[in-house]
């Protein structure tokens, strides 16, 4: 088919990293006929914001709207505060288009150094609630600079929010063969917001997916567990804190950011989804060239699925592999010494050797 997709590369590693994924799909419409692209490439940026004050144009919806998926760098400037790039582009993108799913898969790949001892074999992927929970701007500060200076923020779950992300974590659990699904909870301190969690997750798969298994932990044990026995996870479903955390950690024990990618997806299609790197704009490392883009490209075959070339998504997903499992271009973040676009250079090779 041919397919609409916004390009926000956004700052520092941002660009770099998705200029490689760019060459990826560019790549694809030679080697796949039937597949074309028409990128529209939009400069939301702190440059961006720098210039006009905001993130994003007023009319940032029109835009979006039509598309069939949005493939998104990562954000974050020392020249604008974080609060400000989240918020102003992010999370509007995120909320306004219900991309109530966050989605990261977790996957030990071949010969990433990891800290555990026995790294081979983790393969579970986080359903993250992505569109309310803890990430609400509902609270305030109040006396500021005053010995009595006090915040409030709200943590706001609805009974629709839980029921629809366990709903997701459920099917994607029946259709990929899993039998358990993971339920991340601390309902013995977090005693409003977190039982309503646990009795709506208890409650829809129960009814609707009676053959999986439900388990649940408190949040704290879950991240040890997460630590000494990833292989016992299949599906992980957990709010938005929580489950931003569980997928850093994730990341962390199969081989550290460069390497894994998000989708923030509306299941419905009523909106489009939203694709990216878990990592940021990583400035310690921006304009040297030497960030690992397959976070960057790994996204893109994420969205590819969603938009239904899995077959396509797939040959990506392995000309990943196929590069690590030969071990010689590695980026610096796993101990290599190549670019980004060597890195780049060497997943077409293996595209092309498919
Ligand atoms: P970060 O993910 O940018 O960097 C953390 C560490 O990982 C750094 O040492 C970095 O060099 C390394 N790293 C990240 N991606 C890499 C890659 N592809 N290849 C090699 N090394 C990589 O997180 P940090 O430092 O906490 O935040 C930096 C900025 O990014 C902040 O402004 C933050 O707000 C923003 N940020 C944006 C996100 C987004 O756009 N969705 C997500 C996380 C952070
Ligand atoms: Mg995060």
């Amino acid at each position: 088919g041919s397919y609409k997709i916004a390009i926000i590369e956004g700052d520092g590693i941002g660009k770099e990293v998705m200029a490689q994924a760019l060459r990826i799909l560019r790549e694809l419409e030679q080697l796949e006929p039937e597949i074309s692209f028409q990128l529209e490439q939009l400069d939301w940026s702190s440059d961006y914001y720098l210039e006009h004050g905001r993130m994003m144009p007023e009319n940032w919806r029109d835009i979006l709207m039509p598309q069939d998926a949005i493939l998104f760098g990562a954000i974050g400037d020392a020249r604008v505060k974080d609060e400000v790039t989240i918020w102003e582009l992010i999370m509007p993108i995120r909320k306004e288009f219900r991309q109530y799913i966050n989605y990261r898969p977790v996957q030990s790949l071949p010969n990433i150094a990891s800290p555990l001892e026995d790294k081979t074999g983790i393969n579970f992927s986080i359903f993250r609630e992505n569109a309310e929970g803890e990430y609400s701007n509902s609270g305030g500060r109040m006396f500021k600079g005053e010995s009595s200076e006090m915040a409030i923020q709200n943590t706001i779950m609805t009974r629709k929010g839980i029921e629809r992300i366990t709903r997701a974590a459920g099917e994607y659990a029946r259709k990929h063969g899993k039998c358990k699904v993971t339920s991340a909870t601390k309902s013995n301190a977090i005693i409003h917001t977190n039982t309503l969690w646990d009795e709506c997750v208890e409650r829809v798969m129960r009814e609707e997916f009676p053959e999986l298994e439900l388990e649940s932990y408190y949040i704290d044990a879950l991240a040890a567990y997460f630590v000494q026995r990833p292989k016992s996870f299949e599906v992980v479903l957990a709010s938005n804190l929580f489950g931003d955390i569980l997928s850093d950690l994730g990341s962390g024990i199969v081989g550290g950011l460069g390497l894994s990618p998000s989708g923030n997806i509306n299941p419905e299609k009523d909106y489009p989804s939203m694709f990216e790197p878990v990592h940021g704009s990583a400035p310690d490392i921006a304009g040297l060239g030497i960030a690992n883009p397959i976070a960057q490209i790994w996204s893109a075959a994420l969205l590819l699925e969603h938009i239904g070339e899995t077959e396509v998504a797939g040959k990506v997903i392995n000309a990943i592999q196929a590069v690590l499992e030969e071990n010689r271009v590695l980026t610096k973040d796993i101990g290599g010494q190549a670019t980004t676009e060597e890195m780049g250079t060497a997943i077409i090779e293996k595209l092309n050797a498919q």
